[in-house]
């Protein structure tokens, strides 16, 4: 009986096994072999002289040691980004100012690490990300300008040297990093309308290597360019920004926000439904030199090229994305303030007025899509500073971006100096279509919708009139030394309020 007993357990244990072997290996067989998935880190919890940062610094050095003519190399790389030479087709591929925006810098960085994991040695090696929004984290990280000469791979002289300088440890702004949260409060990911705002941008038919209609969350990475790179630097200039290696760091932050905007989910989704979006292709180098493409659609799972970051949530906390309606009526302008020259460049507020008529009043009550216009932008050199907007400000509070009158910050980089002049010529000619896409290419608008609507919950609101200010911004200085942003001088039109 007892014998009996445990030869049935000895079958039952030895079948199962051998089942669950079976099982086993059917799976394998069935799933294809797994990408190696590699984590993305936060480049404050890595040590000035450990493994990664000593990888990283290898890498740079090999890759700026080869000739430019090779694919593999520091200049060939960054030259695909965009380079004022354009005799290489291969070259000036970036897409800036439409919905390309962040597929293609994701593809840019996950083939440029490729290269220099390759050029590091270290199978291991993965690019860090800069998270400039935490607090601590807001002066450029050691590893760049720790040693501040050649010997470091990683150090750039050419960086804004205003307010005692980035290499020095002047600091990126409070509200230039942390304005996250208002891209971020955008659910929609693409827009069709040149005015509108939308986290990833204007759909376009086809690639562009340079547009001026930055996406909300464009517009946000922007700024990091200007402040780093500052007047003369490598960053603020498109054609010469990947050369500096922060640009790497800098991009692999902007790449894993675009998963944390998802992340929030409430209809946050990329443009799947988007055929064209999803198909298009970009061309680029893999590690060997050899030339590779990838569309849209292939980039968009991380673990699939391999990396996750450090913060990305498990799986199975991640939300379903849903596809948002497409459909988006253009927007209306209800309401302008006079129209005259505002000049931009001293540390004074700059304060103007909208009057609402009953229209505007009626859209604001309505409490639909509102945005705010700031409309023909003009400079003669692009100012290295922002301004930080303020919807019904009272004249005796101090700005605050955390406060509830904040609208975002209006920022230089990307907007066509001269189209404002194009579309005063082209409205005395009475070319409508054209001067319209040169209104459209001299102003940036703020979706408002819910800065309106927080406004009129707490009674900030005024039905007749709306006061809007701007307040500049910049660096902040290291050791006292002096801003000298304010030198930059900007000029713009109006600002008007426009809805659906
Ligand atoms: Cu193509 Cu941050 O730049």
């Amino acid at each position: 009986m007892q014998i009996d007993n445990a030869r049935r357990l000895f079958h039952f244990v030895a079948w199962t096994a051998i089942a669950l072997a079976m099982m086993a290996s059917a799976s394998l067989a069935d799933e294809p072999p797994r990408t190696k998935v590699r984590v993305r880190r936060d480049i404050a919890s890595l040590a000035l002289d450990g493994r990664e940062i000593a990888a990283f610094r290898r890498a740079v050095k090999v890759m700026k040691s080869r000739p430019p003519s090779d694919p593999t190399s520091w200049i060939f790389q960054a030259n695909i980004h965009s380079s004022a030479d354009t005799s290489n087709p291969a070259w000036n591929q970036c897409q800036h100012g439409n919905y390309f925006f962040l597929p293609w810098h994701r593809m840019y960085g996950y083939f440029f690490e490729r290269i220099l994991r390759a050029a590091s040695d270290d199978p291991d090696f993965t690019v860090p990300y800069w998270n400039y929004a935490h607090p601590s984290a807001r002066a450029l990280p050691e590893a760049f300008r720790v040693p501040a000469d050649a010997s470091n791979p990683l150090y750039a002289a050419e960086r804004n040297n205003d307010a005692g300088g980035v290499n020095s440890g002047a600091r990126l702004p409070a509200s230039a990093v942390a304005t996250s949260w208002l891209p971020f409060r955008l659910t929609r990911y693409a827009t069709t309308d040149p005015a509108g705002t939308a986290f990833g941008g204007l759909v376009v038919e086809r690639p562009v290597h340079l547009m001026s209609t930055m996406g909300a969350f464009e517009t946000y990475h922007n700024l990091m360019h200007v402040l780093l790179g500052g007047e003369k630097g490598f960053m603020s200039d498109p054609n010469n920004s990947a050369r500096d290696p922060v640009f790497q760091v800098h991009h692999n932050n902007v790449d894993r926000l675009w998963k944390r905007w998802l992340d929030q989910g409430g209809g946050r989704a990329n443009p799947l439904h988007d055929r064209n979006w999803m198909d298009t292709k970009f061309k680029f180098f893999d590690e060997n030199g050899k030339p590779v493409e990838m569309a849209v659609r292939d980039c968009l799972d991380t673990e699939k090229l391999g990396y996750r970051y450090d913060d990305d949530p498990p799986s199975w906390l991640q939300p379903r994305p849903l596809t948002v309606s497409a459909a988006e009526s253009p927007l209306t302008q209800f309401a302008a303030s006079k129209t005259q020259d505002v000049e931009l460049g001293s540390d004074a507020p700059t304060r103007l007025t909208i009057e609402l008529g009953e229209q505007a009043q009626a859209a604001c009550r309505k409490g639909g899509a509102l945005a705010l216009l700031v409309e023909g932008i003009r400079f003669q050199k692009e100012p290295m500073v922002f301004y930080e907007v303020y919807l019904n400000l009272p004249a005796n509070e101090k700005p605050d971006f955390q406060s509830v009158h904040y609208a975002g910050n209006l920022i230089f980089a990307g907007i066509d100096p001269c189209a404002h002049a194009r579309h005063l010529a082209l409205r005395a000619k009475k070319s409508h279509k054209e001067a319209e896409a040169a209104r459209v290419d001299s102003l940036r608008a703020f979706d408002i919708s819910e800065t309106v609507r927080e406004l009129r919950a707490r009674g900030l609101w005024h039905d007749r009139q709306l006061s809007v200010t701007l307040v500049m911004n910049g660096l902040v200085p290291v050791n006292n030394a002096a801003r000298t942003g304010p030198g930059l001088k900007a000029h713009f039109e109006r600002v008007t309020i426009a809805g659906r």
